[in-house]
């Protein structure tokens, strides 16, 4: 089997943190997401946090200048050496190049990338019912995506959860319009070096797993 060095697409909302919770389980690699490095920064009021709060709470990217220096960091730490799969990078054809020539340095080149696909017109109501275990991050959806018990996280059982800030209405139409332009060159980028497997997110959580698990085991 091929190493797994993925690549995890799709809009806000597409679903990436859901399936890369499962895939990284499943797969025994580490999930890098960088919406959840920035949030983590941005909870602890870094320099980093700070400067990328001011981007995030209006929905644009954080600049390439600072995004790409982060992934590299953390593609370089030896718990990659594995296996990885980042969710949420790269966003922009800048970054995918940058992307290529950081794990060329390192020697872990991406090896697929899983794009999930969702009609646009899914992703608001998709966003705005979604809340997120406070203690470890789980992401659930109030009519999609409920707990197994009422008011508990199924992963580690705790009883408080959170919306995101950036999933206030206005905000999310930003995000979603910011990666609808950056996302086809981005895909155009992969289908050309022929890592591209298109998913169909417009499914239950568990099919949208199940075409994922089919391409993971193939390659
Ligand atoms: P990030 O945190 O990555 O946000 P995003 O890309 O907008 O994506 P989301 O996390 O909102 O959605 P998701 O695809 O993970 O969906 P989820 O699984 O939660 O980034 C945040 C911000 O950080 C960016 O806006 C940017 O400012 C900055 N940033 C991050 N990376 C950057 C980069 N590379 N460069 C520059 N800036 C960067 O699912 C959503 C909801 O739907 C949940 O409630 C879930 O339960 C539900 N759901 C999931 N799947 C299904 C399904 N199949 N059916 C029904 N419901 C479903
Ligand atoms: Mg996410």
């Amino acid at each position: 089997m091929t190493k797994l060095n993925l690549v995890l697409m799709g809009l806000p909302g597409a679903g990436k943190g859901t399936q890369a919770q499962r895939i990284v389980e499943d797969f025994k690699i580490q999930h890098i997401s960088t919406g959840d490095i920035f949030r983590e920064a941005m909870k602890n009021e870094t320099k980093m946090g700070v400067e990328a709060k001011g981007f995030i709470d209006k929905g644009e990217l954080v600049p390439d200048s600072v995004t790409n220096g982060i992934v590299e960091d953390r593609l370089s730490m030896d718990d990659v050496n594995d296996g990885y799969m980042l969710d949420g990078f790269p966003r922009n054809l800048d970054q995918a190049k940058a992307l290529d020539e950081m794990t060329g340095r390192l020697n872990k080149p991406v090896t697929a990338v899983i794009n999930i696909h969702v009609d646009p017109e899914v992703l608001i109501a998709r966003l705005s019912g979604r809340f997120i275990c406070k203690n470890c991050g789980a992401t659930y959806h109030k009519l999609y995506n409920r707990p197994k018990v009422e008011g508990t996280c199924d992963v580690c059982g705790h009883h408080e959860f959170y919306q995101r800030e950036d999933d206030k209405p206005e905000t999310v139409k930003n995000r979603i319009a910011v990666n609808t332009k950056l996302n086809t060159p981005l895909i155009d980028y992969y289908e050309d070096k022929h890592l591209l497997y298109n998913i169909n997110g417009d499914q239950d959580i568990d099919d949208v797993y199940s075409e994922i698990q089919k391409v993971l085991k193939a390659l």
